[in-house]
């Protein structure tokens, strides 16, 4: 029985900021962020967007009533998820009206838990084949204004529905994992934004991706050649190529050539939505998927996921027969075109607001934030959420 992706979506909120502007504001060359660092835009979460919400967007519109009925599993994996105790995915299962006989339950691990999630999912399925998994990676990439994270931010979601004969991606469980505890990116629990030792970040990524590689290819006796594609984590668009630049000289000048066309068009949507953590990597197979016409059914893409701290996995995927008709380009590409810019001022202003802690009532302005699923205020320390869909 084959397991895997039935259905994929991403949800990005309604404003980005310009990279250009955001280096002009800062003092530096443009240049370092749109071709340096390779962000050209960088999606913005209001209040009325957490990482609740954005999951939980990312999900509505693929799921049918049948998929819906079908779901007994929902797992939400987060770094910035919005409490210690409760999980995202209860919330999630809620406001998707998912059934009443469902787990729910929340994974952590930086950006590597949705990972951890679909390899859940895939055993959940494996064992109950009638049944479907929703997983999502979601999250808020935040390091601070004025910071050299600061042009690697990002905030959005993936939803991902799990499945026995999926129709995009069967996942091949030929899984290599590496941890090794290490501080090269975390967040204290009385942090809001991310501390990091950004250099030393990008060489534990390369380390960690040349690892799993050489160690996947020991167990599979797999090379290149046997790849159409690789996806990486992208916590920005250049941090992928720096990892296939360490391996490509292993491939033909041709396959060398069409693995970085590939690698480009993977990189599309993170190159204006910027870092979403946990869905980053699914967010690239998205990219890649829906703006190449070449690739064919039966094509194996190679996956590379990391979560600082750190956890490393390189993993296989097929492309499912009538992958194409699984996908939804159009609807992506007008959620990207309705976004509004935001000027500097507005980011900044926004960057700074903030949900009270001390149990008070609270109504969030959300008259610019068109999303379905909302965070509309609080009250007694509790979120109040709202799906205007149903
Ligand atoms: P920085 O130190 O300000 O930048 O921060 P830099 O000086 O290294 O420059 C960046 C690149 O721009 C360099 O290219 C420069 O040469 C180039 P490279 O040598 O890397 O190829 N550059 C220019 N290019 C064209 N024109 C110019 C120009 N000037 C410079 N005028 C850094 C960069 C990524 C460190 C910072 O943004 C940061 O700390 N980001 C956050 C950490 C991060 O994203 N790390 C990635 C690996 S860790 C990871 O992926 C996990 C993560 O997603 C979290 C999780 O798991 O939860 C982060």
């Amino acid at each position: 029985m084959n397991i895997g992706i039935d259905k994929m979506s991403f949800y990005t909120p309604a404003f980005y900021v310009d990279m250009v502007e955001l280096a002009e504001a800062r003092g530096i060359d443009p240049n370092k962020f749109t071709i340096g660092i390779g962000q050209d835009q960088m999606g913005f979460a209001p209040l009325s967007q957490d990482a609740v919400t954005m999951g939980a967007n990312a999900a509505l519109n693929m799921l049918s009533t049948d998929d819906i009925a079908e779901i007994d599993l929902v797992i939400f994996a987060s770094e910035s998820g919005i409490d210690h105790s409760k999980a995202g995915a209860v919330y999630i299962h809620r406001l998707l009206g998912l059934p009443k006989n469902c787990r729910a339950i929340e994974f952590k691990e930086a950006c590597y838990a949705a990972t951890a999630g679909l390899s859940y999912a895939r055993n959940h399925v494996a064992a109950h084949p009638t049944k479907k998994a929703l997983v999502i990676g979601s999250d808020i990439a935040r390091y601070g204004l004025n910071t050299p994270g600061e042009p690697t931010q990002g905030a959005g979601a993936v939803a991902m529905l799990v499945a026995a004969e999926p129709r995009l991606l069967v996942l091949n469980d030929d899984n290599v994992y590496l941890t090794d505890d290490i501080m090269d990116f975390w967040r204290p629990l009385y942090s809001e934004t991310a501390c990091v030792q950004g250099k030393y970040s990008t060489e534990q990524y390369i380390r960690f991706f040349n690892d799993v590689w050489e160690q996947y290819q020991a167990n599979t006796k797999a090379t290149l050649v046997d790849f159409a594609a690789l996806c990486f984590h992208l916590p920005y668009t250049k941090m992928g190529k720096k990892a296939l630049d360490t391996i490509i000289e292993t491939a033909s000048p041709e396959k060398a050539e069409a693995l970085m066309a590939y690698y480009q068009l993977s990189t599309k949507y993170s190159r204006q939505i910027g870092n979403i953590y946990t869905g980053s990597l699914y967010l690239g197979v998205l990219s890649l998927l829906e703006h190449d016409e070449t690739l064919m059914p039966g094509d194996r893409l190679g996956l590379f996921s990391y979560g600082s701290g750190a956890v490393g996995e390189f993993f296989s995927a097929t492309l499912a027969p009538d992958f194409r008709k699984q996908l939804y380009t159009t609807a992506h590409a007008a959620q990207l075109q309705a976004r509004k810019q935001l000027t500097i001022a507005a980011y900044e202003d926004l960057f700074v607001a903030s949900l009270p802690t001390d149990g008070s009532t609270y109504q969030i302005d959300d008259s610019l934030d068109q999303a379905p699923i909302k965070l509309t205020g609080m009250s007694e320390h509790m979120r109040l959420y709202t799906n205007k869909s149903c």
